[in-house]
């Protein structure tokens, strides 16, 4: 059998090339393109050297299964996010900017596993043992029943992993672990990979559920190997716009519950707390009615959470004006400005707009279009919004308003907080929406008509 090729890897995009070159062309990346070491060279995986292989025993779809069982914490945003606790034998990635909050959120939830009872493992490699333990007993977490260990030899860990079969194990993280049989240094493609495939497989071989802490470039992928991603069962992303003391865990894959269910927390001098009603937090910086701001009825996950949405307009001395999003996806503003000018006739033409989504959070959701057109229209008309009013709705490029999901769950939750009115696409599905003021309308210019008619 021909001997095995080098083979090159994208850090960046995890594209596989034959030969190193310095841009990747999957992704464009620069500088990105690394050698290979062949996973198969690993000591727990068996190479194909003509050996046979043996049947593989079969099943059939109907054979009785029982859900997994699960293990609460007791905190419950992070429960739900994991689709409602920890599942054994599960492999967890976390990922997100260093210094975001990962290990201080680990190390809490680490504590609140093992006070449940969980034998918990936290194995650190970034830092010291006593380190660790200082920012555990400032968190008041001193007493729970948790090992710890400073370690970066994957080696050690997974002897030691094997001897104690806990049933979690944290490593933290997994760019510092360092595999003795992979001739690369700790952090690049190579170690990560190989790091992250020998825990995955101890995970499934003896049922202990493992989290690894992964750091994100600022590209927003996880350092090194997206295969990472592919290798876990579920992925979050702990994530906080900086200033900002909210951080929000996302679950952007899991196999044991529902993607893009979020759990929202605020960082303070005694660790995360959990915020259980997080559009009254991020509603809370709102004072009086002001022009460019519109209140968005949004769902993350399986939960309504409304947020304010601002904008910014203003006559711009550059050629071509400034379009600064935070919080939004940028070409999303672009579409929305593009309807506005050639459905509505309004041109942005020449104007900055600024638009940005208050409290850190960030908003995917194409339902947030009519928000977003309203609040630039209320910032270029300089007319405010009725402050008791949510708006919601997806723009097509025709300028219409699709009606999207849940549009009784986004009314309730904006009744709940006081809000009296909405503004939504015609064909939404409302039975109820009592006590609430809904407002259908089928397009862009019908609402620019009713709510701006002076402008
Ligand atoms: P950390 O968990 O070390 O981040 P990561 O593991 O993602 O790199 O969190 C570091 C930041 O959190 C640090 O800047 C200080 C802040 N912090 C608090 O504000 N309060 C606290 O109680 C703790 C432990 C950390
Ligand atoms: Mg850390």
């Amino acid at each position: 059998m021909a001997k095995a090729s080098p083979s090159f890897t994208c850090t960046a995009c995890g594209a596989a090339h034959r030969r190193w070159a310095g841009r990747c062309d999957a992704c464009g990346a620069w500088n990105s393109i690394v050698e290979e070491a062949p996973l198969s060279a690993g000591p727990a995986t068996k190479t194909l050297g003509g050996a046979k292989g043996r049947v593989i025993d079969l099943t059939t779809l109907a054979a009785a299964e029982t859900p997994p069982p699960r293990a609460a914490s007791g905190m419950d945003e992070l429960d739900r996010v994991l689709g409602g606790g920890l599942v054994p034998a599960s492999a967890i990635l976390v990922g997100g900017d260093p210094g975001i909050g990962k290990s201080t959120l680990l190390l809490q939830a680490t504590a609140s596993f093992a006070r449940k009872g969980l034998s918990c493992l936290y194995v650190s490699g970034e830092e010291a043992a006593a380190q660790v333990r200082m920012r555990a007993q400032r968190l008041g977490l001193a007493d729970a029943p948790v090992q710890l260990a400073a370690e970066t030899n994957l080696r050690d860990i997974l002897t030691t992993l094997d001897t104690l079969r806990p049933d979690l194990a944290i490593i933290d993280s997994i760019q510092t672990m360092w595999a003795d049989h992979v001739e690369a240094a700790p952090g690049s493609v190579s170690q990560v990979r190989s790091a992250a495939h020998e825990l995955v497989s101890f995970a499934k071989r003896r049922g202990t559920a493992v989290v690894l802490v992964g750091h994100v470039t600022k590209e927003g992928q996880i350092a090194g190997p997206r295969v990472v991603e592919h290798m876990v069962d579920t992925v979050l992303y702990f994530e906080g716009e900086r200033g900002h003391q909210f951080r929000i865990l996302r679950a952007v894959k899991n196999r044991f519950g529902p993607a893009d269910e979020i759990g929202v927390f605020e960082m303070t001098g005694g660790g995360l707390a959990e915020v259980a009603n997080p559009s009254a937090l991020f509603l809370s910086e709102r004072g009086q009615a002001v022009p460019g701001s519109a209140v968005f009825a949004g769902i993350e996950g399986t939960r309504p959470v409304l947020t304010e949405i601002q904008a910014l307009v203003a006559p711009s001395p550059l050629g071509t004006p400034r379009r600064t999003v935070v919080g939004l996806d940028a070409g999303r503003l672009s579409t929305i400005l593009a309807v506005l000018e050639s459905r509505c006739g309004i041109p942005f033409a020449g104007l900055d707009v600024f638009l940005n989504v208050a409290g850190g959070m960030r908003v995917s959701e194409p339902a947030a279009d009519l928000a977003v057109a309203a609040a630039l229209l209320s910032a270029r008309e300089d007319v405010a919004l009725p402050p008791d009013m949510v708006v919601f709705g997806e723009i097509s490029l025709s300028g219409a308003l699709r009606p999207v999901g849940q549009a009784e769950n986004r009314l309730k939750e904006a009744q709940k907080l006081g809000f009296s009115q909405a503004v939504a696409p015609e064909r939404s599905r409302i039975e109820t929406g009592d006590g609430m003021r809904v407002r259908k309308m089928p397009d862009l210019t019908t609402f620019v008509g009713e709510m701006f008619a002076a402008g």
